[in-house]
């Protein structure tokens, strides 16, 4: 696991984005697995700026997100959906056909859906580049912390922690849903590599976690990441504590 350390939030993105950046020139077609929540914005925005240079071409690309809402529709304006529309789809004049946002319906199938989530991150191979969030606890894309994780996509019902701190992202008042549907822990995984990034203090237990020895609990999703091959942490300098002195 490669560790990066960045001055604050803004430099961790500006790199992070420098990766998606690298691996996009290297293969046009590349399949990017995404991520949503308050830490991909600023990367983003630095790729839109990129595609509206013209210094970086995007139109072969094809992507998967991690995760979906239960409940909200794509039009809701705190659903991923309209989340990745906002932030990246829209900007980089990505076509509906080159991208795949997880949703659910309950009246539906579920395992239908949950296998057209595994279907995109398969199908043609998996991504290339996966960027990851983490969640206080430790969830990645959605697969909270419990007695077992779940392999492939999946209903997740979200831990009280989530509720709170995704609370911010609601209107006062606005319930926040409590279901989720998410690519599993082998999507995830499957990426050629993972990119990660944290900032803030709030997710100091989680990258303790993942860094302090080589321990892998299901209590805490994102140490599964100990067992991918190339992995590459993006933290900023108020996690760098959390690192043990031998890295
Ligand atoms: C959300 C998303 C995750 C994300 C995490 C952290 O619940 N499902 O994919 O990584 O929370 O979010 P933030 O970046 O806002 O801290």
């Amino acid at each position: 696991m490669k560790w990066i350390i960045k001055e604050d939030y803004e430099a961790c993105c500006a790199y992070a984005a420098e990766q998606i950046r690298a691996v996009v020139a290297a293969k046009p077609t590349a399949k990017l697995g995404l991520a949503t929540g308050g830490t991909p914005v600023a990367i983003y925005r630095l790729l839109a700026a990129w595609h509206q240079a013209g210094s970086v071409d995007f139109s072969q690309i094809t992507t998967v997100n991690l995760d979906e809402y239960v409940g909200l529709s794509p039009d809701h304006p705190q659903s991923y959906h309209y989340f990745m529309q906002q932030h990246l789809f829209s900007p980089l004049q990505l076509t509906p056909a080159q991208t795949f946002v997880p949703s659910l319906d309950l009246a539906k199938d579920l395992s239908d859906q949950a296998g057209a989530v595994d279907e995109a991150t398969f199908a043609g191979g998996p991504p290339d580049l996966q960027l990851l969030g983490v969640g206080q606890n430790g969830h990645i894309g959605f697969n909270e912390p419990g007695d077992t994780l779940t392999a492939s996509a999946h209903l997740e019902t979200l831990a009280p922690s989530t509720l709170e701190a995704n609370a911010r992202f609601f209107v006062e008042g606005e319930s926040v849903p409590t279901q989720a549907i998410t690519m599993g822990m082998q999507g995830i995984l499957a990426a050629g590599k993972i990119l990660l990034v944290a900032c803030g203090s709030a997710k100091k237990q989680a990258i303790t976690a993942l860094s302090q020895d080589g321990a892998v609990s299901t209590h805490c999703p994102v140490t599964f990441l100990k067992l991918h091959h190339n992995v590459e942490v993006v933290i900023d300098q108020e996690l760098a504590d959390c690192l043990p002195q031998s890295l």
